[in-house]
């Protein structure tokens, strides 16, 4: 009897005795915040993503905030965003004053579609997101600055290198949804020392650490305390295990989908996939999503189509992003799934779509 069973959680973080340990020792010293665990954190992302800088923040949100602000852009500048991302990639532009300008997505990659790129003469920037850790085809952009919205995409790999070294800016998230967490978290890398002193400047209230006397501009207060960087360092110690387990749970639901109507994911050959979340598309979404929930399977909803939300509205229609806002169904996706539980959830969808 499937409803006597427990739940399938859609994400379990993977964190436990090596987090604790760190975190109780921070508690110890006294320096919750702007300690030097912030600086171990940020060592540790730069070397994964082979960057000369990484600047840790407060969340993936903040990172992309203090990315677009880092671009120096004027009021009323464009930058292009896919339709179909998390909603933080449009609002952290159009709160910098800008104007984010939707781009349809391929619906079978789920990223942008190059064709549908239009260039005017305000666009400035283009934010391409990786998103639920797929690399998007950064080769085929257009010649603007590039922003990586690599919330997801840690550890990910487009053409050997690795996303978040691939433009200006890469921007992380480490929410407990995400490969490493830090339970709320984010950072900038970059190779540009000016980006690296604008965002380390912006994220501490417009002070220019390390010995601030004067405050060039105003600035937020987007720090990270170092409890959280200090699980953040084990977490990114384990990148590759983490990521080997996620890539292991995507192929079990892979092999075990592949004979049914569905799309499923999977990165371009040659390349690395994050695994930040493992999400497939299928026709009467809704209906299957209701089921497996009632089964207490945690499916959810892939992610936005910007345009069918109140705040973006006007810049329809977008038939890509549309059908996959439609059509996408997040798997639970963590590295504690069970075999046992893989074959639950995708007897699940079989039963429910045969
Ligand atoms: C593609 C994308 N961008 C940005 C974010 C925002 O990150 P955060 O929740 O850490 O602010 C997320 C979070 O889920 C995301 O998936």
């Amino acid at each position: 009897m499937t409803d006597t069973l427990p739940p399938v959680r859609l994400g379990k973080p993977d964190v436990g005795a090596a987090e604790l340990a760190a975190v109780a020792a921070v508690v110890e010293t006294g320096m919750l915040t702007m300690g030097p665990k912030v600086a171990e954190f940020e060592a540790e992302i730069a070397k994964a993503c082979g960057t000369a800088h990484a600047v840790a923040v407060s969340s993936g949100t903040a990172a992309l905030h203090l990315a677009v602000i880092a671009l120096g852009l004027e009021p009323g500048d464009e930058v292009l965003v896919p339709a179909y991302t998390f909603p933080a990639t449009a609002n952290v532009v159009a709160l910098s004053g800008l104007r984010p300008v939707l781009v349809d997505v391929d619906p079978v990659t789920m990223n942008v579609d190059p064709t549908k790129i239009e260039v005017g003469p305000k666009t400035k920037a283009m934010l391409a997101v990786h998103l639920f850790g797929r690399p998007a085809r950064v080769e085929e952009l257009p010649d603007l600055p590039l922003i990586e919205d690599a919330a997801g995409a840690l550890g990910a790999l487009h053409r050997g290198r690795p996303c978040g070294s691939l433009g200006i800016a890469g921007c992380f998230s480490f929410h407990p949804r995400k490969t490493v967490t830090t339970g709320e978290g984010g950072a900038v890398t970059t190779d540009d020392d000016e980006v690296a002193d604008v965002i380390r400047q912006w994220r501490h209230h417009g002070w220019r650490p390390p010995t601030a006397t004067d405050m060039p501009s105003p600035g937020l207060n987007y720090r990270i305390p170092d409890i959280l960087c200090a699980i953040g360092i084990p977490q990114m110690q384990r990148l590759p295990e983490l990521l080997a387990a996620r890539t292991r749970i995507a192929a079990g639901y892979s092999e075990r989908l592949q004979d049914l109507p569905v799309v499923l994911p999977e990165a371009d050959a040659g390349d690395v996939h994050g695994w930040q979340a493992y999400v497939i598309q299928l026709d009467d979404r809704d209906r299957v999503l209701a089921a497996l929930r009632a089964q207490g399977i945690e499916a959810q909803i892939g992610t936005y189509a910007l345009h069918r939300l109140g705040a973006y509205r006007d810049q329809g229609p977008f038939p890509g992003a549309s059908s996959v806002f439609e059509r996408g169904m997040a798997l639970p996706f963590h590295t504690s799934l069970t075999e046992s539980e893989l074959d639950r959830v995708t007897d699940a969808i079989r039963s429910l779509i045969s």
